[in-house]
């Protein structure tokens, strides 16, 4: 039998049950990483090289992490990141992740490859909630400018770019499991036949545009006035291009480990971008977030440390939700919550602006 809500102390264990009450197409899809999945060890591994060094003898009774992102007031330095195909997992899909985001005050990025529609996910919105869209660019722009202004028509507040993904990774173990998506609704790829035989990741990217490059950016900003985030950059040059580019935020990430095997984890490149860009003079001019492998709390105070904005969460919260639901997906966040008081009070922090570089100690990150 399923272990009840209750057995869940920590975003591990939702991953544990995920596994065990999934269907292993579904598994499969969601779980792997690309390659020999070096990239997606290390996203969690990178910090275990991070420890900290806690302030003591200050008044902690009173903690508050609450912050913004992107102009939006949020409880916890953490949003919801844009993951494919929801009702391989849940069959309400990515409004399951809307209702647990909601009661939490928390943000959420809607994925180009939602399972539900666009305004499936926008209508299950609640107020004052805010949420962000993904964007896989067409090679067809008419269809990513229809959707870029929809989104932003119905109110999507930052619009994230992503950059890692010219071509899908190759997943092994999701290209072992045929595909079947459950009828599931993907209408970003401008319903094109999809080739179920290499896995769910193959099938449904066929439209993305390998050509996009820097100069397209400008076509971007002249499409919309949302803020324009470059999901998946990987190296401080890129994060002052775009500076320069004027985009207002970048994400470090490596998708999950699910493109580039061997791309460095997004708390490390954080690491190599934010003394940078200080001593560019230019930490101001951009928001920087970091995404993969995030499951603590811990782990979200030290990418603050180290300079982020916030941080994204993918798995946990899509094994939650396959798990137990809107349930599961609130219990993931409130372990995070309690975790982050508890642990703001220990490295004695009362708020995230606290949260500086000589909280932690990152001998170890440099060191290999
Ligand atoms: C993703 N990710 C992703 N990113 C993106 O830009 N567009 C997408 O469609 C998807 N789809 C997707 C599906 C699944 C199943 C996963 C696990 C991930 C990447 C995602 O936004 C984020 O970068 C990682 O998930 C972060 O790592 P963690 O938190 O899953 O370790």
């Amino acid at each position: 039998t399923m272990p009840g809500l209750g057995q869940c102390f920590n975003l591990m264990d939702f991953e544990a049950v995920a596994r065990r009450v999934m269907k292993k197409t579904a598994w499969a899809y969601y779980s792997s990483g690309a390659d020999d999945e070096m990239t997606l060890r290390e996203n969690h591994s990178a910090f275990h090289k991070i420890w900290f060094r806690p302030r003591v003898l200050v008044d902690v009774k009173n903690v508050d992490f609450s912050t913004t992102m992107l102009g939006t007031k949020v409880s916890i330095p953490f949003y919801v990141t844009a993951t494919a195909l929801g009702k391989l997992g849940h069959p309400e899909g990515e409004v399951v992740l809307t209702k647990g985001a909601h009661k939490h005050n928390v943000l959420q990025m809607i994925p180009t490859l939602a399972s539900c529609s666009l305004d499936e996910i926008i209508d299950a919105r609640m107020a004052p909630q805010t949420q962000w869209m993904q964007l896989y660019v067409n090679s067809n722009r008419e269809i990513t400018k229809r959707i870029v202004q929809h989104a932003e028509k119905r109110g999507i507040k930052g619009l994230f770019i992503t950059v890692d993904a010219p071509q899908l990774g190759r997943r092994e173990k999701d290209m072992r499991s045929k595909f079947d998506d459950g009828g599931s609704n993907v209408q970003a790829s401008g319903g094109e036949d999809v080739d179920r035989s290499q896995g769910a990741a193959r099938a449904i990217s066929s439209f993305i545009d390998p050509s996009l490059q820097w100069s397209d950016l400008p076509w971007f900003k002249s499409i919309t006035n949302m803020p324009i985030i470059l999901k998946g950059v990987q190296r401080v040059e890129d994060v002052i291009k775009a500076i320069q580019y004027g985009c207002q935020g970048v994400v470090l990430s490596n998708h999950g480990g699910r493109q580039l095997d061997f791309a460095r984890s997004g708390i490390e490149v954080l690491a190599e971008v934010t003394p940078e860009l200080r001593r560019l003079g230019l930490q101001n001019q951009i928001e920087i977030y970091i995404d993969g492998g995030i499951r603590r709390a811990t782990d979200i105070i030290k990418a603050l440390c180290l300079g982020a904005k916030g941080v994204g969460i993918g798995r946990p919260f899509l094994y939650a939700m396959s798990a137990y639901g809107v349930d599961g997906v609130d219990k993931a966040m409130q372990l995070l919550k309690d975790e982050m008081e508890m642990n703001m009070r220990l490295i004695g922090c009362t708020s995230v602006d606290q949260l500086t570089p000589d909280m932690v100690d990152t001998r170890a990150l440099s060191m290999h």
